[in-house]
């Protein structure tokens, strides 16, 4: 997590770094920090909080320069405050670095550095850095050479060499305040590049607008860039010419418009993202799907005889359903393996099986090594994946982007049901290419064209759910039960309760919870029942049963017109009928706008929740 930015360049160094930082605040948000360098020294502030409270320090007591680096904070070492917020100083401040991973080795490395007499102000891994490259760097001196370009190069270089862990870096010394040295080793950086000035991001989010030339580093690459030149450097084999890519697509639509919060703009732009999501991939003459950048061929793509979904949160309850689905359609065996998970395992994986990662951010550390993972075994390996140009987007094999446009609150919603939405199109097309009918691609086709509609149709709920989540928000316990492509759902809404309300919640499939979790069923703890019309809906309806005669609250979320659950439920919530495979695109929204509304009732951030970020790039 944290996201890490730096500039070197004629323009006003605070002004990118600061609206870099907001646009990158989505990676952390326990503290924010900036460094700018001039020929009178690095000044440095920091605070703990949001990058407003920086953007307020900052008009206090201004700064300017020559060239800075910026960091905001998701605390892994040490906890959220002032002292433990980057930029961080080594020596005696000759070298000053914002860092965004985790060092794992650094408490040896802090022991070492603390018997060389080098004092630690602060309690994070990062500063064990700081004081490595400034020892370096004094090391070289001591030996008689000045402080330039290649001593710097060599002391974060001899840094790196001593460093396990991941890291995105970017540094800053105070005797060169013309030089910025970033470096990568498994969190993401990209250096924009333009006319005379250069920028630093942890994603590409903060250069729109400033630049669209960038340069992705890969894995042990470092740059050194001053205001009219850049050297990329491997780590070990040397130098290597800088690839400069046009960035395009990436979206920084972060306006709020009308809405009180992210997470409600999202819930209502569904209809449009999964409009997006399904934008010229729809082919009615053959009665399938059509992907552009799967990169296989159709003989590739027909030997595959197994599908293993990988993902983290809320991009592997979406691969849940993709799995009921593929099997449904496809008839292709498929795996849902959480990808913190899979990455050390090794289960057997034959050259006939194709891996899809699931992710929003394309970031998130434990999918992306999954994904190597698969990869290194020779298994094509695509991306469902939303964010333009993210590390999982451009290692993949290929992939389908979701086009769901940025998204900003921590509890993932459009991403989800696009998600879903894309696996559904990949349902119909691998369905169609060995035994799904051309009538039944032809009604796939319909279902889903009217997905949108109905989604605006199901947002009509809004008001009842704000009155259910009123009646409910005190409780300190919820159950969330579903059946078959409903099970996820109950998994996910869930989810989105914990992570924004911090009420304990827990999805089941709605027969497994006489195996144990009907034991905490008492009159304070709310079951929210997924019950809409389906093949099984008499059997949920029994599970329904068992937990009123237990006197449990039961919230329903039902058919429009199913009288019998009104009768039975305590709350009811109506939704739209549509086709099961297709129910969990439209079950999940009341249940987004519960959790919304239950964290708004109990005070809480619903955009930026304790503890997490939006983009899980530590392990
Ligand atoms: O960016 P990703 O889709 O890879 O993120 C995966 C999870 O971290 C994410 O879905 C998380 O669970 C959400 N905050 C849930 O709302």
């Amino acid at each position: 997590m944290c996201g890490i930015v730096g500039y070197i360049g004629p323009r006003d160094v605070t002004h990118f770094l600061l609206e870099g930082l907001h646009r990158l605040e989505y990676r952390g948000y326990d503290s924010a920090g900036v460094a700018v360098s001039s020929l009178g020294g690095i000044e440095i502030r920091k605070r703990e909080g949001r990058v407003s409270r920086l953007a307020a320090l900052l008009e206090e007591q201004p700064v300017s320069g020559l060239a800075g680096i910026g960091h905001t904070r998701w605390a892994t070492h040490g906890v959220p405050s002032d002292t433990n917020s980057h930029p961080h100083t080594g020596g005696n401040g000759e070298v000053v670095l914002v860092h965004n991973g985790v060092i794992e080795n650094y408490d040896s490395l802090r022991t070492q550095l603390q018997g060389l007499g080098y004092v630690f102000r602060t309690e994070t891994d990062t500063e064990a850095i700081a004081h490595l490259v400034a020892h370096h760097l004094g090391e070289q001196i001591k030996l008689g050479s000045d402080i330039n370009k290649d001593t710097c190069l060599k002391a974060v270089t001899l840094t790196l060499g001593r460093l396990k862990g991941t890291y995105g870096l970017a540094v800053l010394f105070r005797e060169l305040p013309d030089l910025i040295i970033a470096a990568r080793n498994g969190s993401p950086l990209v250096v924009g590049v333009g006319k005379g000035e250069y920028f630093v991001a942890s994603d590409a989010s903060p250069l729109v607008g400033f630049t669209d030339q960038v340069v992705y580093l890969d894995d042990h690459e470092l740059a050194v860039i001053t205001a009219d030149n850049m050297d990329l450097q491997h780590r070990e084999t040397g130098e290597r010419a800088p690839s400069v890519q046009t960035l395009d697509q990436v979206s920084t639509d972060t306006d709020l418009g009308d809405f009180e919060h992210y997470m409600l703009k999202e819930i209502y732009e569904q209809p449009h993202t999964i409009e997006n999501a399904l934008r010229g991939r729809l082919d009615d003459d053959e009665a399938t799907a059509k992907f552009g950048g799967l990169n296989l061929s159709a003989q590739e793509l027909r030997r595959i005889d197994r599908i293993v979904l990988t993902a983290c949160g809320t991009s592997w309850h979406a691969g849940l359903v993709g799995e009921y689905m593929l099997e449904e359609f496809a008839r292709v065996p498929v795996e849902v393996e959480y990808a913190s998970e899979l990455r050390y395992r090794n289960p057997p994986m034959s050259d006939r099986t194709m891996v899809f990662a699931i992710t929003q951010s394309g970031e998130t550390a434990d999918t992306l090594a999954a994904m190597r993972e698969c990869k290194r075994k020779g298994l094509p390996t695509l991306a469902i994946c939303n964010t333009v140009g993210s590390t999982i987007a451009r290692e993949a094999d290929g992939g389908v982007y979701l086009h769901a446009g940025p998204e900003i609150g921590v509890a993932s919603t459009k991403a989800f049901t696009s998600q879903v939405t894309v696996l559904a199109l990949l349902s119909l097309f691998f369905g169609r290419m060995r035994n799904l009918s051309y009538q039944a691609g032809k009604r796939f086709i319909y279902n889903l064209k009217s997905m949108p509609e109905v989604i605006t149709k199901t947002l009509e709920v809004h008001e009842k759910v704000k009155h259910v989540a009123e009646k409910y928000a005190h409780a300190n316990n919820f159950l969330y039960l579903g059946r078959l492509y409903n099970f996820p759902v109950a998994l996910e809404g869930a989810l989105k309760l914990k992570e924004i309300s911090y009420i304990h919640a827990e999805g089941y499939p709605a027969a497994e919870m006489k195996h144990g979790p009907i034991a905490l069923v008492d009159e304070n703890t709310p079951s929210v029942f997924i019950v809409p019309k389906s093949g099984i809906y008499s059997k949920v309806i029994s599970n329904l049963e068992e937990v009123k005669a237990r006197k449990g609250p039961v919230i329903a979320i039902a058919c429009e017109g199913d009288e019998k659950i009104a009768k039975l439920a305590d709350d009811v919530i109506f939704v739209p009928d549509v086709e099961e495979y297709l129910q969990p695109l439209v079950t999940a929204v009341p249940l987004q706008l519960l959790s919304y509304h239950i964290a708004l009732h109990r005070g809480c951030n619903v955009d930026r929740p304790r503890n997490l970020a939006k983009s899980v790039t530590v392990e």
